[in-house]
């Protein structure tokens, strides 16, 4: 990373923003609706966390109770606590961030949230470091189930190290759950370096298709999108750098497992949810596109078997089928139950 872009990264989270209100645009905003679970847990962070959360959307996994998890540019910590009292004492949450004021008021915090969450010992770390060399953090080969982050891998100028890296440390079977901004277009480079846009998360925002592209490289040739808002900037000078650009926030999903292919197979699977998963005992959202009603059996294309069967969340689905015979590509109009003759899908 540029020294230049670590500055403006520093002085504007460690100095120039005192909470949520100095924000200057909408970018770093999150209006993503939580589970009632979710929604109690953070009324019981305290306020001087969750007043400096500066995050775009949500991205909370479901089922994390004994996992470990990993939060890269964790600011001051509210989605690390969060995922702490969901993890329990058995589970464990490290934040990763490179600003130390960021960190500094997590820390401030950790005995205290423990105690809230009736945990005898803090089940947290707060590590200062770059999320691009995480192993310089001590962060080792398949050590990690989840790996999430909210609104803060748009700010490394390293992207393709970052992505290498996450897909490292997660374990086989392990998940990427993240938010963040994502532009419309490349922005010209003396746009996209503007410090205002920098700090706001627009400068670094990923042209949707190079993320494709990144992903595909890295070995992820297939990732899902579980929710995508337009980001509404309402700042007049930055309106004006950005043109016709546009940005949005979204969520993204990948789950570290082998035989991904980068179109939808059609291989005659099957996969029906259990309605095992502790948030979601009526459907589970794989995607923007895939909920599998539980119970209900659905026509899938070879990655989402794979996704549902081999990932993280194997053991709630079940699986009929294998890629025996071949029966050509998978129509992704839609995704439909396994008594009508469409079928899932996954583009
Ligand atoms: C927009 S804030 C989001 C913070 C937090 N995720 C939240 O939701 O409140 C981005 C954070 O990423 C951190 N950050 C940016 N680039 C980083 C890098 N390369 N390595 C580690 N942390 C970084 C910043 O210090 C900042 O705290």
């Amino acid at each position: 990373m540029s020294d230049r872009t670590s500055e403006i990264i520093r002085d504007y989270y460690g100095n120039q923003l005192a909470g949520q209100s100095a924000l200057k645009t909408g970018a770093c905003c999150s209006s993503e609706a939580l589970p009632a679970r979710q929604r109690a847990i953070l009324d019981s962070i305290h306020p001087e966390v969750s007043s400096r959360f500066y995050g775009c959307g949500s991205p909370i996994p479901d089922d994390v109770e004994g996992l470990t998890v990993l939060d890269l540019g964790c600011g001051t910590g509210r989605d690390v606590f969060l995922v702490s009292a969901l993890v329990g004492e058995a589970g464990r949450v490290i934040g990763v961030d490179m600003t130390p004021e960021q960190l500094a008021v997590g820390r401030a915090h950790q005995a205290g949230q423990a105690r809230v969450f009736g945990h005898t010992a803090s089940n947290v770390s707060f590590v200062e470091g770059r999320f691009e060399d995480l192993a310089a953090l001590g962060i080792a080969d398949a050590s990690i189930d989840v790996v999430i982050s909210n609104c803060a891998l748009n700010l490394s100028i390293d992207k393709h190290r970052v992505f290498s890296e996450i897909h490292r440390v997660l374990k086989p079977g392990g998940e990427l759950l993240f938010s963040d901004v994502f532009a419309s277009r490349r922005l010209p480079p003396d746009v996209a370096a503007d410090p205002l846009l920098i700090g706001e998360c627009l400068g670094g925002a990923l042209y949707v298709e190079d993320f494709r592209r990144l992903m595909r490289d890295v070995g992820w040739p297939d990732y899902r999108i579980l929710r995508r808002q337009k980001v509404a900037i309402g700042h007049p000078y930055a309106e004006l750098l950005v043109g016709p650009t546009v940005f949005w926030s979204m969520k993204v999903r990948a789950l570290k497992v082998g035989g991904l292919e980068d179109a939808c197979e059609d291989y005659g699977q099957v996969a029906t949810y259990l309605g095992s998963l502790p948030d979601a005992p009526n459907a589970f959202l794989l995607d923007d596109h895939h909920t599998f009603i539980t119970g209900k059996p659905m026509l899938v294309c070879g990655n989402t078997a794979a996704l549902v069967g081999a990932g993280r969340f194997g053991r709630h689905f079940r699986v009929d089928g294998n890629r025996s015979t071949h029966f050509g590509t998978f129509d992704c109009s839609g995704a439909a139950p396994a008594t009508t003759d469409a079928g899932g899908c996954c583009c």
